[in-house]
């Protein structure tokens, strides 16, 4: 199946909304910038997560290093559809090292719901450092 195959009848604005409702519980002092995300799990699980900075400014965490946790503590699986909001709820695109985590977890076909519209992540992060070169 392509990506817009599993892209159609979708509803990916009932994961923009727990994407939200993760955002609003982001711990941002310093940045001022909250962030929320939200991914469905090959199981239906929905996992979610929001930042949190640290008064040590390079500890904070991205939203995705909380998605990504959730996700292993409440039983693994894989990642196949992904959104990001920010403060006000509008898309947004995940830092390159966040696309580097959610790789590990979705792999090249995770479907990425960007201001761009949906994409793969294999056209977000290209040519990914992954776990099957570890294999090789
Ligand atoms: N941030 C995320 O949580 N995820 C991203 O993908 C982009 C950036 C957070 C990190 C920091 O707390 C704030 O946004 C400003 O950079």
């Amino acid at each position: 199946m392509t990506a817009a195959d599993r892209a159609a009848g979708f509803d990916w604005e009932a994961l923009r909304a727990e994407a939200r409702d993760a955002m609003s519980h982001a711990y941002a002092p310093y940045s001022g910038y909250p962030v929320g995300v939200a991914a469905l799990v090959d199981d239906g699980r929905t996992v979610t997560g929001c930042n949190v900075e640290n008064a040590s400014y390079g500890l904070g965490l991205c939203a995705e290093c909380g998605l990504v946790s959730q996700l292993q503590r409440t039983g693994g699986g894989r990642l196949t559809h992904f959104t990001c909001v920010n403060g006000e709820g509008e898309l947004l695109v995940p830092c390159g090292r966040c696309r580097q985590l959610l790789y590990e977890f979705g792999g090249a076909g995770l479907l990425m719901d960007t201001p761009g519209g949906i994409l793969p992540l294999s056209e977000m992060l290209p040519q990914a450092f992954g776990p099957d070169h570890l294999t090789k």
